[in-house]
């Protein structure tokens, strides 16, 4: 990778800065998922290994008013983390302050402590948002240098991240920050091939970026999901009252036009009635989607269509679940493209670009079966765009 890692500074008795990502799921007070703790262990075990003192802070959540931040305390996630690494994680319930400069400065080589929600400094001014300069500088001025690993916030150009990166001598990429960059980055700059991106979710307008971008890079893009309708409504199929987004037909079609024999539609869909999961299912052509159904998921045709050219691919990325996986009856496409690429798995790189997809996977008990899961959601996605991230712009070149 052409930037530089955790693997690449001294460690030894330095403050630590290290940016996560544990915005985490939260239910009833509990954190529902979490894989982002998980993820971001290699990094926090290698710098206290080293005998590093480390000082990590995340956002959790958005805060707007003092009601958002007893919801998005970061304590559990303190609480949880030091079950994961057998070790007490001093917990400090400021941003900034006394405080929080006393027990950096107390750290012990090998020590962790973690700061509070970073967006706390939101109810003022947005400045964690903002990336408000004082703000940037004061953080970096607790810490020696900066590992940011916080890749699912790598599209934020925040102060707890790039604003850190401009006042600090050193910032360097953790090993999760790392890992998504080699995964994601690697498929877009050297994809082995054939290289096949399978896009679905709901809705067309947030995909536009990603399919313009996926066409330039692989060899075929295969839609599912709510999106697909308009894509059939653009080869001029009706589609019931399956979602469509009536004004992006015409860039649906120009979209078929540009991408020609590398996109790929389903050939039948699976509808129901109303949108419910103990809605009755039937199988549709996708040409003959009656005037009150619609379209849920793919049907076996396009199943069968979409498993052969999967069977054949090198690098697989996926973002969105082809059909509504939430209700069992209507998973069944979005869980055969899962089963189909874990088949795979030994021929190809098959990278799960975050968000739905990856809850699909992960619901279904089928995550070990990919190269790679991404951290990410709105940061996979913009990744998969070709933008720039400022999260992994502001770390320094090797
Ligand atoms: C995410 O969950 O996508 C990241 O943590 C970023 O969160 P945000 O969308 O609230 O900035």
């Amino acid at each position: 990778m052409a930037k530089k890692t955790v693997r690449d500074i001294a460690l030894k008795g330095k403050k630590v800065l290290i940016r996560v990502d544990f915005n985490v799921p939260l239910k009833n007070g509990e954190i529902s998922d979490e894989n982002r703790i998980v993820e971001a262990l290699p990094t926090i075990r290698y710098v206290l290994e080293q005998g590093g003192r480390a000082i990590l802070f995340s956002h959790l959540g958005r805060i707007k008013d003092a009601s958002d931040q007893a919801k998005n305390s970061l304590r559990i996630v303190a609480k949880r983390l030091s079950e994961h690494l057998n070790q007490e994680v001093c917990f400090i319930p400021d941003t900034r302050g006394k405080a929080l400069e006393d027990a950096v400065n107390a750290l012990n080589d090998g020590d962790i402590l973690m700061f509070e929600n970073t967006r706390f400094e939101d109810l003022e001014g947005k400045k964690e948002s903002k990336n408000d300069p004082e703000l940037g500088q004061y953080w970096a001025s607790l810490g020696d240098v900066f590992v940011n690993d916080a890749f699912g916030t790598a599209h934020r150009a925040h102060a707890s991240n790039v604003g850190i990166a401009a006042n600090i001598k050193e910032t360097v990429a953790g090993f999760l920050l790392e890992k998504e960059i080699n995964f994601i980055g690697g498929a877009l700059e050297n994809p082995d091939r054939p290289f096949i991106a399978i896009l679905g979710g709901a809705k067309v307008s947030d995909k536009i970026d990603v399919i313009n971008n996926l066409l330039k890079i692989a060899d075929y893009v295969l839609i599912g999901g709510g999106m697909a309708y308009t894509f059939f409504k653009a080869q001029g199929h009706e589609v019931g009252t399956s979602l469509l987004e009536a004004d992006k037909v015409d860039l649906a079609k120009s979209l078929l036009e540009q991408g020609k024999d590398k996109i790929l539609l389903g050939r039948d869909v699976i509808t129901a009635k109303d949108f419910d999961a103990d809605s009755e299912k039937n199988t549709r052509d996708a040409d003959a989607i009656p005037q009150d159904e619609m379209g849920m998921d793919i049907g076996p045709k396009t199943i069968a269509l979409f498993t052969s050219y999967i069977a054949k691919a090198k690098t697989v990325v996926w973002n969105g679940p082809v059909g509504v996986f939430e209700f069992p009856r209507f998973a069944e496409g979005t869980r055969a493209v899962a089963t189909a690429l874990t088949t795979i798995k030994d021929q190809a790189t098959t990278i799960i670009g975050g968000g739905d997809s990856a809850a699909a996977v992960i619901q279904f008990g089928l995550a070990a079966g990919f190269t790679h899961i991404s951290t990410g959601g709105g940061a996979s996605l913009e990744y998969l765009e070709g933008k720039v991230l400022p999260g992994i712009a502001c770390v320094q070149d090797k």
